[in-house]
């Protein structure tokens, strides 16, 4: 099949691009003509230490493959070092188009043991690192009225997953910043999508099981890529992909009961229709805080 969605003249940053996933994205935007900042503090998978090495040797591969990218050693941590990685983007290729904060470590605990520490380590890199990159490059996207943003949660802070309190809060933290993002972006054409990987990398070769040999991170790439392209009308959406299935996660609401406008209903009376108040065989998609709004005007009405 030849390539209709391409990334010529478009720059690309990909934070935590120096192995796992992060590769995947960087290479194949890369090939698609997308130039491209390889950010990689070269950390291990818990976040100690740093090294030059995971970031170089994917610069390495793409320009071997005649792609251009530069590295950046820099963490997406603190907001100065987020700021100078989308400043080695202008530095080397004027512009920025699209970021992909996809940076991680992990601290698993569970919640009674976790430290103070450990849950600081996990939302400055997950959860800040995103603001310290995004911030910079919405303000560049802004001004040229162009940009993709990917953001990267996981179905632990979607769904929730025993000993990730300090992981899943930053990951589900991660879709309010994304659908902020979508709607302060929508006219200026940047769109802000989120992605839920589920992938054989070094985060999680302990936890897959039997799923391992059936996840590979290439099978995250096509979503995460499209997603970046000019091409994605969509924004504001939440998308998981893994071992070759791509399915929407998505937040809907209920009709619920309405217990009447000016009323406050007894403790026990809303305890009666508590069935009602839970049931969801039917719900809509509000895709702001407006529209929840506007469906609660719609019930005064009728
Ligand atoms: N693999 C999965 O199944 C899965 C599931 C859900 C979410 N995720 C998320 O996907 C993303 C990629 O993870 P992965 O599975 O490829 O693991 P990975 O460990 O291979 O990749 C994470 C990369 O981020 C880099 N990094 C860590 N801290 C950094 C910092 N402060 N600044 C810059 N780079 C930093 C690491 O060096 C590493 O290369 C993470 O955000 C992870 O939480 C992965």
């Amino acid at each position: 099949m030849t390539d209709t969605i391409t990334f010529d003249e478009r720059v690309a940053i990909v934070t935590g691009a120096g192995g796992g996933l992060g590769r995947q994205y960087a290479l194949e935007l890369a090939r698609r003509g997308a130039r491209v900042v390889v950010n990689d503090l070269g950390g291990a998978v818990h976040g100690e230490g740093a090294s030059t090495r995971a970031a170089d040797a994917v610069v390495d591969e793409i320009v071997a493959a005649g792609g251009e990218a530069v590295a950046s050693y820099d963490s997406v941590s603190e907001p100065e070092t987020g700021e100078a990685i989308v400043e080695k983007a202008l530095e080397a290729f004027d512009t920025v188009d699209i970021v992909v904060n996809n940076a991680g470590i992990l601290r698993d605990k569970s919640f009674a043991k976790m430290s103070a520490e450990e849950v600081d380590a996990v939302i400055d890199v997950h959860l800040r690192g995103a603001f310290n990159v995004s911030r910079p490059a919405f303000a560049h996207m802004k001004d040229k009225g162009y940009g993709r943003f990917v953001h990267t949660s996981s179905n632990s802070g979607i769904l929730g997953n025993f000993g990730q309190a300090n992981y899943g809060a930053a990951k589900a933290g991660l879709i309010g910043l994304s659908n902020v993002l979508a709607i302060e972006g929508e006219k200026y054409d940047i769109r802000s999508n989120v992605i839920a990987p589920v992938a054989m990398t070094r985060m999680t070769e302990d936890l897959l099981g039997a799923f391992a040999d059936f996840v590979d991170p290439a099978q995250v790439m096509p979503m995460v890529v499209y997603l970046c392209s000019e091409q994605n009308r969509h924004t504001h959406e939440i998308f998981s992909a893994g071992g070759g299935r791509y399915a929407r996660f998505f937040i809907g609401m209920n009709e619920g009961w309405f217990a009447g406008a000016k009323r406050v209903p007894s403790v026990e009376e809303l305890a009666e229709h508590l069935e009602e108040i839970r049931d969801i065989s039917a719900f809509e998609v509000p895709a702001s805080s407006n529209e929840e709004i506007n469906l609660l005007g719609r019930q005064f009405q009728s």
